[in-house]
């Protein structure tokens, strides 16, 4: 708290809620079943961790600052080309990034009203107003967002899938929006969970980002590849935006052994399917054990289920969330999002998501 003599923040900066991460322990439970930050069920591929391991001995080496033999990596995995490709200390830093290069105080952000909360959160440490639109079932609304662009817009972003909803825009619906929006604008597709989606009519936003210049695809190893504790994400940009975060970003943001696992990660690609696949099998089995006990759910095409709880005090999100953390398993309360009927529950392990089931079955039956 400032009193008036001391240093004064910029305008607008105490008025930031912080980000409120997952929690992650629950007080006298050894092993908690960690389901609250849509961590991977899997954990890291052997060869990641060995690509990690390797490290150990050159902590004192600065890591190669422009991250060239990952981007390599990605490039011929993704086939990209590598010099359109910019990496950061999580897509977090990314997000920072963009916003702190395309915006500042007077101009607007836009993202869907329940769009990943550090939108709104970086549009206001750089002063800028978030611009909030509406959804239509808990997926963005291209109408809704269109009509809000003034000429003050500087960025829209929208995660593809969505964090917290799970819901997805198809190609075609993203095109239509990247069509609506003049050129001088931003439009960020956030695709962290890309990897996750099993749809035909979807695709994580390369092909815009090849054809416009004004697009910017970010991608996250914390999700599909289980590096969330390394912070690694990268964008895939219009040249002119990768040469703007080069000269924002500061020269050693990806650390080293974040580089060397990424690089090990990446090539893995049996490790990746198995994640797809485990994916695969254990979200519409969850999703249906979930429905059979009468709970709504959005359909999810990310590795986490967004489920509805009902209105009675005995039986909704809270009491939901208090039973479960009773019984050892933490899951992601929905408030700060704007949705308090709901909890968010990540997709973990077979044995994880066989426990959680059971105990949902225990607690919506309970007298
Ligand atoms: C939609 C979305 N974007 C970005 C991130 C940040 O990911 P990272 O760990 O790469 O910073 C998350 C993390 O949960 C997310 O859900």
């Amino acid at each position: 708290m400032t009193n008036g003599t001391g240093p004064q923040p910029r305008p607008g900066i105490l008025d930031i809620s912080p980000y409120v991460g997952g929690e992650a322990k629950i007080p006298g439970v050894e092993r908690p079943i960690r389901l609250a930050s849509n961590e991977s069920a899997l954990g890291p591929s052997a060869k990641a961790m060995a690509g990690y391991r390797a490290l150990a001995g050159e902590l004192h080496r600065y890591p190669e600052g422009s991250a060239e033999e990952l981007r390599e990596a990605i490039g011929r995995r993704h086939g990209l080309d590598p010099a359109r490709i910019v990496c950061g200390a999580g897509s977090d830093e990314l997000i920072t990034l963009l916003l702190r290069s395309y915006a500042g105080p007077g101009d607007e952000v836009l993202y869907s009203r329940h769009g990943f909360l550090m939108y709104p959160i970086n549009a206001q440490t750089v002063g800028a107003s978030p611009v909030a639109a509406p959804e239509r079932e808990l997926t963005a609304d291209v109408d809704a967002l269109l009509e809000r662009v003034t000429e003050r817009t500087r960025l829209v972003f929208v995660a593809n899938p969505n964090n917290p909803t799970g819901t997805y825009l198809s190609a075609a619906e993203m095109a239509r929006l990247h069509a609506g929006l003049p050129p001088s604008v931003v439009l960020a597709i956030d695709a962290a969970y890309s990897e996750f989606v099993n749809r035909n009519d979807y695709e994580p936003g390369v092909a815009l980002v090849d054809r416009a210049e004004n697009v910017v695809m970010l991608r996250t190893f914390s999700k599909i590849y289980a590096l969330a504790a390394l912070r690694l994400g990268w964008a895939y940009c219009p040249p002119a935006v990768a040469d703007v975060l080069n000269r924002m970003r500061s020269p050693f943001n990806v650390n080293a052994p974040a580089l060397a696992a990424g690089v090990t990660a990446v090539e893995d690609v049996a490790a990746f399917e198995r994640a797809r696949a485990h994916n695969e099998h254990w979200l519409p089995w969850f999703s249906e054990r979930l429905s059979a006990l009468s709970l709504s759910l959005t359909p999810s095409v990310a590795n986490f289920v967004l489920a509805r709880f009902p209105d009675d005090p005995a039986r909704n999100a809270d009491a939901a969330f208090a039973f479960l953390q009773k019984h050892g398993i933490l899951t992601r309360k929905m408030g700060a999002y704007g949705l308090p009927e709901y909890l968010r529950i990540s997709i973990g392990t077979g044995e994880e998501m066989e426990r959680v089931a059971a105990t949902l079955g225990d607690f919506m039956t309970a007298r």
